[in-house]
């Protein structure tokens, strides 16, 4: 049993010994949750196709702590996760956490979709990370290990952004929360989601001095960064925050949409 202690007389990150995998780890919210989880010692497997951005993140956590892999891989390859998920049980262990951050959206309204656009967007932040958590869970079981599944969404899975295949593939995200949440609750697995607003995403801004034009109240006027979510994802995936959460989804969005969009925004999208 870990021995409970305050977060300022804490001598350990809040998930040392952990073995995260991060989907999309090489994006720009993958670089806060990854660099987060490094500093709370968790190694971590980054999951990404994009070779060069993720090996930039790698050593971004390599220089935090040691310890962390990449993996190239595609999340729409269903048929590959159990390889996968070998490697990275002989490399650095079994999964402990997994977070499903890959996401994709093409710029497609209702009328303009096409079969190719829809299947892009739902292979990846759908059927991909359904069926890699269903891989994972099912390890999970076996071992008898209570891990954690996260699902990044978006504000989107509630607010009409106009491309309705990216907006409703994230408000699916959000009941498979729930509906996992209840079949992995007896044993011990937490599911558990985030919906971000918007996130300035370029790569170690500290702040994006960006005024965000959308949204009726944000905080300070500004998006967020992908820090604001890695440390958001270190609360919801930690034992010492949230051993007793499952089945939600925490907005991190600054106030973002607690109002009704304005006309301006709903000229500019439709
Ligand atoms: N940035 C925002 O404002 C924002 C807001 C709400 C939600 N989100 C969500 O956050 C998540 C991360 O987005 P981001 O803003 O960091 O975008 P990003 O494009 O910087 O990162 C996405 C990462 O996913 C990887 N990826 C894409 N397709 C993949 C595939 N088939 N297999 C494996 N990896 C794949 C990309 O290579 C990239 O590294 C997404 O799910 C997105 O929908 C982002």
């Amino acid at each position: 049993m870990r021995k409970e202690f305050s977060p300022e007389e804490r001598k350990e990150g809040f998930l040392e010994g952990k073995v995260a995998l991060v989907t999309g780890g090489g994006g720009g919210i993958g670089w806060g949750i990854v660099t987060e989880f490094a500093r709370e010692g968790a190694r971590v497997a980054i999951v990404d196709i994009d070779e060069r951005q993720s090996r930039e993140v790698l050593s971004l956590a390599e220089e935090i702590s040691p310890g962390h892999y990449f993996y190239r891989a595609d999340i729409r390859d269903i048929g590959r996760f159990e390889g996968l998920l070998d490697r990275i049980e002989a490399d650095i262990g079994m999964v402990d956490v997994l977070v499903n951050n890959a996401g994709v959206n093409t710029p497609h309204s209702f009328l303009e979709m096409t079969p190719e656009a829809f299947d892009q967007v739902y292979d990846v932040n759908v059927r991909g990370h359904f069926f890699l958590s269903q891989e994972v869970a099912k390890r999970m079981i076996a071992a008898q290990k209570q891990g954690v599944i996260l699902f990044i969404t978006s504000v989107h899975q509630e607010v009409v952004q106009g491309h309705p295949h990216y907006s409703s593939s994230k408000a699916s995200l959000s009941m498979l929360v729930k509906e996992m949440a209840v079949e992995l609750a007896p044993y011990g697995i937490r599911v558990v989601g985030i919906a971000p607003g918007g996130i300035y995403i370029e790569k170690r801004v500290e702040d994006p001095g960006l005024a965000n034009d959308e949204p009726s109240v944000i905080l300070g006027g500004k998006n967020g960064i992908p820090r604001d979510i890695g440390r958001a994802a270190v609360m919801l995936v930690s034992d010492y925050w949230s051993r007793h959460i499952t089945g939600e989804v925490l907005t991190v969005a600054g106030g973002q949409y607690l109002l009704p969009a304005s006309r301006e925004t709903c000229r500019r999208l439709f």
